[in-house]
């Protein structure tokens, strides 16, 4: 508990750790401030599901903007659905020690854990970032207890995360529903295992940082799961690999990011990428964010579908399970820069030859 960085004075943080390899530094010259694709939900659903494709095919990144009257595609979490699970966040990490302490730990294997760093083995560099990190069984059943591990405080954090747990899921799997349609394949094919496993929600806070030009909040990394949904928050920290620099993104209020997973990738034999991305520190705003993941089951057999092989376009990936992908896809290759996402097939051989 000692080393939750949101509770230390900074002065008692060892920092030699945190800094990394020169190879690694951001840049001195800050990244230019992109804004991502905004898609706009309101647009009509061709329109809006031919964009989905693009500035997935162009980014693997975009942002949804709320859905607004009664338009039924895409971001449907309700503004105040929003605000009421960025408050109960930031009041989580303002909490008192003692009421935290028996969440943290440094166990992996933990479903639900307070802890600090990357969850990535990093080969000992340190990462400016603590996490709640909460697991969610789907489909939500109200008896569920599970959620009984969840913090009891602040008083409507299992209400809140549970609501909008089930609100970002919906999104996140209508997104891949206009995905099918936009590339032509029945909308069904990511229902099932391959999107049924728990839902994960990391809620990251990045504390001010006495050295954001050294110290960075998140390795460069690629989501091992299906899809992301980022709530950004409203201070900058995002960066995303685009066209072999990092852009920052620029929150767009209310919106949703949302980023292919690996899974992604493997599924739609690499017509779908998954973009390396990255969190950088800032030496006077926290920064909380949350991520929510839609996972595979464990046991799930991921590989190419047929829809997206054929003659011309041999199986690029192998088809493995999750639970193995995820064991040997936990090393961040420290120096290896923009290009995880090519490491993605050596990966997948090193899973094989096993
Ligand atoms: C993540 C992630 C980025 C952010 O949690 O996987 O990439 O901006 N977070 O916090
Ligand atoms: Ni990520």
């Amino acid at each position: 508990m000692e080393n939750m960085l949101h509770l230390a004075p900074t002065s008692r943080v060892p920092l030699d750790c945190f800094v990394l390899p020169r190879d690694q530094l951001p840049p001195a010259m800050s990244p230019a401030v992109v804004s991502l694709p905004v898609i706009d939900m309101r647009r009509g659903r061709d329109e809006v599901r031919r964009a989905v494709l693009d500035a997935g095919k162009e980014f693997g990144f975009f942002q949804a903007s709320p859905r607004i009257n009664k338009q039924v595609v895409g971001h449907g979490v309700p503004e105040q659905v929003l605000r009421d699970m960025e408050a109960v966040c930031e009041e989580f990490f303002l909490l008192p020690a003692p009421d935290k302490a028996e969440f943290y730990s440094e166990d992996k294997a933990k479903r639900n854990r307070l802890f600090s760093g990357a969850t990535y083995e990093t080969g000992g560099d340190k990462y400016w970032r603590d996490c709640l990190r909460l697991a969610c069984p789907f489909p939500v059943v109200a008896s569920d207890t599970t959620k009984g591990d969840w913090p009891d405080k602040p008083q409507r954090l299992r209400e809140v995360v549970e609501k909008f747990i089930v609100l970002a899921r919906r999104v996140g799997m209508e997104l891949l529903r206009l995905l099918c349609e936009a590339m032509g394949l029945q909308p069904d094919i990511f229902v099932g295992d391959i999107s049924g496993g728990d839902v994960i929600i990391n809620i990251n806070r990045y504390p001010p940082c006495p050295s954001p030009r050294t110290m960075l909040g998140l390795p460069p990394h690629c989501d091992r799961n299906l899809i992301t949904l980022l709530l950004p928050g409203a201070v900058h920290g995002l960066d995303v690999a685009y066209k072999g620099d990092w852009i920052k993104v620029e929150p767009v209020p209310n919106a949703i990011v949302v980023n292919f997973g690996q899974q992604l990738e493997v599924v739609s034999n690499g017509m779908l990428k998954s973009i390396e991305h990255r969190a950088t520190t800032n030496s006077v705003k926290a920064r909380t964010s949350v991520a929510t993941f839609i996972m595979p089951t464990p046991d799930c057999l991921i590989g190419p579908a047929e829809e997206f092989v054929g003659e011309d376009n041999p199986p690029y990936y192998r088809t493995v399970k999750f639970r193995d992908f995820v064991r040997t896809y936990n090393v961040v290759k420290l120096g290896s820069g923009l290009n995880l996402t090519t490491n993605l097939r050596n990966v997948q051989k090193e899973i094989s030859s096993k």
